[in-house]
Parts: C-alpha cells; structure tokens; sequence
C-alpha cells in the first residue's frame, strides 16, 4: 500500500489532457486533478478529471475493493491524485468533444487530496451563471476554460512584451506605488502615513512623473509593466486598478514611439493569435477625426463618415440652419445606407437621441423614387437638393441624417450615431484590426466646473511648438505633442513628446492656473529635475488589459483580469473595500465624519 498523503509517488505523470495515445494501452499514469463530472452506474463509476490543459475520463470498477467503495463518496470539485493504466475506450463509447475521448483511464488507487463543500453553482453550467455570482467565487471561476485561456493568453503577451522591449534596448525599473498625491485628472486613491501623522500617500495613476525623472536620470529607455490607480467613476472598459506597458525614451520624436509600438503590436498579434498586422497604422490628427467621425477614437471598421454640409446649406431658408451657419456653427450630415426603411418612430427616436446628446435637432431626408423628401425640403431649391444628393452621393433608399450646431458637438453626435446605426446600416471594413494614431489634440480644455485650463492628456505634454506663440494668447488653439493609439473604436494607449525645458513648463503651469507656489509646491522636485540636465524625451502607455481583451476576443476587461472589481469598485470575493477597526484608525489619527448615506460606513466596525 502506497503512502495515503501526497508525496513524489502521487505527482502527476501527465497532465489530463495529454496522457498517453490510446494506441499505448497499458500505459501506468497518476494524474492530479479536480473532479469536474461524476456518473455512478451502479456497477461501475465513471468521472472526469481536469486539469488546466483538459479532461480526461477515469473509470472506477468494484474490483477496487475498499476503493470502489470509497469513490461512491467522490463528488464534484475534489481534488484527487489517481494511478491506473491508460485503456481504449469500448467501440462506441468514445467521445469526440474530447481531445481525450478515446481513451480513458482504468484507476487502480487513489487519494482525496481535498475535498470540496457543495458549490454555488454548477461548474459545467458556470458559462451562463450571473457574473457576479462567478467574482464573489472567483477561484471556481478561474477553474473554466474561457478564464484559463484568458490569463495564458495575458500571461503570454506580458512575456512576449518584456523581451521585444528588452530586445529593443529597453530595462524595467519599478516605480514608487506609495506616490505623491498631485491629483490631476482622475481622483487619487489615499494611503494615510502612520509615521507622519496626518499626511498621505497616493497611490500613483501612473508612475508618468517618475518615468520622466528616470529619463532625466539618464537611463534612455525604461519600460514597466505596471499597475495604476484612479478613483474615477468606472466603465466598461475602465477598472480602479489596471495595467499598463508604460514606456519612456530619451532623445527621440513621435515618429521613434510609434515605429517601436507598431513593432510591438505586429509582433504581439503575430505571437499571440498567428495574425499579421499592416504597419505603419494611419494617421490622423484629433480634428480630421472630429470631423470625419465624430470621435477621437475612431471605429474603423465601420464604414461611412460624417459629411461637410456647410456649402449646401449657406443659403438655407431655414432659420436654424441659417443662424447657426452664419454664427460659425457647422452643417454636417450622416449618409444612412437602405436608411429609407427607418420607420417614422425610430426616426423620431433617433432625433430624441440627438437631443440627449447635446444636438438642438436632428433632420432626415430621404431618397426615393428618385425624389428627395423629408421635412426640409421645402427650403431647398430644385439646385440646392440636386447637389445635396451629389455631395452626399445619396442613393435610391437612402437616409441622410442632418444638424447643424457648433462644430465638436455636432461631428460627435452624429458620430455616435454613426456607431449606434453601425451594425445594421453600415459595411464592415475588410479585416479584424482597426489601428490608428491620432495626434494634434488639443493641449488644453476650459473646464467650466474649475473655471480653468486643464490638460487633456497631462500637464507634462508638450505644446506643438509652432503653437508655442498662442500659448498664453490661445490656450485653446495651441495643439499638443500627444497621440493616442486607437484599436476598433478603443483608446488600447495614449502618450506625448514632454516638456524638458523647466521654463516652458512653468508657463504651462502657469497657464492652468497654478501661481508660481502652488506648482513648487506640488511639482517642484519635477521642476528641478528638469532644470538638472533633461534630454528630449516622450513615451507612451498601452492599457494592457484592454489590449488582452481584444486579443482574447473577450467582452469586458473583468474576464482578462484575474480579480477585477465591479462597476462599484468592489472585491465581491474579499469584500474589498471593508470597515477597520477602530485601533487601526486611532492609530492613523483617522476620524470619520458620519455618512448620512450609509452610517456604517462611520463606525469603524468589522463586517
Ligand atoms: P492615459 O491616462 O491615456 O495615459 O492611460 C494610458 C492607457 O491606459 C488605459 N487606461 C485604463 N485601462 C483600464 N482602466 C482604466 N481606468 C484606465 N485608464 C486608462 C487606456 C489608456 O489609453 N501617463 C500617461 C501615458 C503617457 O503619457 O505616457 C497615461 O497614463 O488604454
């Protein structure tokens, strides 16, 4: 009798799903594993063994004696290690949804090596259970294939991203996570510093300052796979914590980023999924993709773009038209293909949609039978229709989506609408990969709640330098040195040319807002790093999970990440975020101010 507790004897010989061919018959194997499926004919008992790389069928039979009798017991997620001997399947028993379905394994002895309680659900029917029920017992659900693959997959690019990098002369430095706080952008998480009572840590958003002062530090090419921190209401695609490949160079332009990332997405896409990318990825600057559409993360696989309406409609009769036009506003218009077969309702739903989005109207025409028809036509005269339709290049069956309004907000609702309308109107592009860079955004935006200029990347983002003269005169006209990277429609990675010179960013400090002081005080140590010797540099930070999802071909970055929050920020399986105790407050000369909303939230009580 071999020893009842794991030991090397009980190691595995194979995994499940590679034990030896049918063809070995005979062969001795242990395999360990977790019990997915158990039948018990009442002579014989058949289970399934899994394992990450598969299943595989044993079979338990009276001739085991105390065994047998012992395996009536088995139920499903145990953890078993088993010895038997590798057998052909009976002709006509075999299973061809099973790489293993030819064969099976005759056990001969076996230990439970762990027992499991009755589950929250059911593991083979785990793919349609509610998601949430899957994160609160998130080690079940990493026990599913779709989430296996996922993380390989995840764990594949991270592997196959370090060496490209360090091929491409480039060293991970690990950046500080306990950070200072200089909230800017998204709302920092807090970490209370016990030693010096009162004061905080942050946890970083990026390590963006750091990775600059690493370039300032002479170390030329800095990658890290990183984890990043914001406090900010979530999305979808949008987790508290998540990932980043983040990427920093010195004496370099925009052209030396992207040609390293392109290089590095060819070669993630060819590793990962056997696809091969066209690169270089186009091109096109933040106002092109405003106005051709309405996004400056353009969905590329759609086809059709916003059109230039301005000339058809100048002279428009129509009030609304008319005034916006001469006031500066824009006219643009949406060709719909086969949109004629909108009904009137879900015309009207979509001028209703317009209006949510910021839009004072939305106006269709139609053409059919040759004619042009829809509430606007009475204003325009036998030539102006004849070159709508030209300019349009609407066809018999068509809709044509029309508003007028200030530039931005106009290209963006009809753009959405163009994402919205996409799978039932619209051709697909050929192919599965939409890349592009989109550049030239703006260096700033008037935030009305602030009553001030803040950045649409980060303060550290260098001006076009042709625009450097509008700086103070402008702010708004003065274009940056950023580029995102879009893929299908997503933001997959932004970053920038920065600042060196501590001059220039004092007037952009300046600019937003900040006196002399209160930049000193907040990024004083950047400052004079950058008044210490700092060579040109830029970088850039790939949002990891989102990538891996759409190279797992996953819908959520929660099924890419092995324990993601929810929308609401929460650990379900943990329950993370917790109440402390009250020492651990005192401690940290914490105090907490009732909350109306939720009074435990004050006590300081465990759960
Ligand atoms: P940025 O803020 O654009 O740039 O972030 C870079 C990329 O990170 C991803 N990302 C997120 N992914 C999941 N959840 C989130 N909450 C989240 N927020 C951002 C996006 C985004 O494109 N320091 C700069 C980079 C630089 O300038 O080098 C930065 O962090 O895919």
């Amino acid at each position: 009798m071999k020893d009842r507790f794991f030991d090397q004897e009980w190691k595995r010989s194979s995994y499940c799903g590679n034990i030896p061919a049918a063809a070995e018959e005979g062969v001795e194997v242990t395999l360990n594993g977790w019990l997915r499926r158990r039948r018990d004919l009442g002579g014989i008992i058949f289970i399934e063994l899994w394992d990450h790389t598969g299943t595989v069928q044993v079979v338990f039979a009276p001739e085991m004696g105390s065994l047998y009798e012992q395996a009536k017991g088995l139920r499903n997620e145990f953890v078993l290690a088993i010895k038997g001997r590798v057998r052909k399947r009976p002709p006509g028993t075999e299973n061809p949804a099973m790489a293993t379905g030819d064969r099976e394994v005759l056990a001969e002895d076996f230990i439970v090596l762990s027992p499991s309680r009755p589950l929250p659900f059911e593991m083979s029917e785990a793919d349609g259970v509610d998601e949430n029920l899957r994160l609160r017992s998130r080690y079940l659900d990493l026990r599913r294939g779709p989430m296996q693959d996922n993380l390989r997959l995840r764990s594949r690019a991270a592997e196959f991203t370090r060496s490209f990098l360090a091929g491409e002369g480039f060293i991970e430095v690990e950046t500080p996570m306990l950070t200072k706080s200089t909230p800017e952008g998204a709302r920092d998480y807090l970490v209370p510093a016990r030693v010096t009572p009162g004061r905080f840590f942050a946890l970083p958003q990026s390590p963006q300052i750091f990775k600059q002062i690493l370039m300032v530090g002479g170390i030329d090419r800095y990658y890290q796979i990183v984890k990043c921190f914001r406090d900010e209401d979530l999305r979808a695609d949008r987790q508290p914590e998540f990932t980043q490949i983040d990427v920093e160079m010195s004496f370099i332009t925009e052209e030396d980023i992207m040609a390293l990332m392109e290089g590095l997405m060819k070669g993630l896409f060819q590793s990962v999924l056997g696809e091969c990318l066209e690169v270089p990825f186009p091109v096109l600057s933040w106002h092109e993709a405003i106005d051709r559409f309405g996004s400056d993360r353009p969905d590329l696989r759609i086809e059709g773009e916003l059109l230039n309406l301005d000339e058809c409609f100048r002279g428009c009769p129509c009030e609304a038209f008319r005034k916006t036009l001469e006031e500066g506003g824009v006219a643009r218009g949406l060709r719909v293909p086969s949109g004629a077969s909108l009904s009137r309702k879900e015309m009207s739903d979509l001028e209703a949609r317009a209006r949510d989005l910021g839009a004072s109207g939305l106006a269709f025409f139609t053409l059919r039978e040759g004619a042009l028809k829809g509430p606007l036509v009475k204003y325009l005269s036998g030539g102006a229709q004849a070159l709508l339709v030209e300019r349009t290049g609407l066809g018999e069956g068509d809709a044509l989506a029309v508003a007028a309004g200030p530039w931005k907000k106009t290209c963006e609702m009809l753009g959405q609408l163009r994402l919205e309308l996409g799978a039932r109107f619209f051709p697909r592009r050929e192919g599965a990969w939409h890349f592009l860079w989109v550049n030239g955004f703006p260096l700033l935006e008037w935030d009305d709640e602030e009553l001030r200029w803040t950045a649409v990347h980060h303060p550290f983002t260098s001006p076009n330098l042709q625009d450097l003269e509008k700086l103070e005169a402008d702010p708004g006209g003065v274009r940056s040195r950023a580029y995102d990277l879009v893929l299908n429609g997503a933001e997959i990675g932004g970053g920038s040319i920065r600042i060196h010179e501590p001059s220039l960013q004092r007037r952009v400090f300046e600019v937003m807002g900040f006196t002399p002081e209160r930049a000193r005080e907040r990024f004083g140590f950047l400052i004079d790093a950058l008044a210490s010797g700092t060579p040109p540099h830029g970088g850039i930070a790939i949002g990891f999970d989102r990538l891996v999802m759409f190279l797992a071909g996953a819908h959520s970055i929660r099924d890419v990440i092995a324990f993601p929050k929810t929308q609401k920020a929460q650990c379900l399986m943990s329950g993370a975020p917790n109440n402390v105790d009250p020492g651990q407050l005192a401690e940290l000369h914490i105090s907490l101010v009732p909350n109306r909303k939720d009074p435990g939230c004050s006590s300081g009580d465990g759960e």
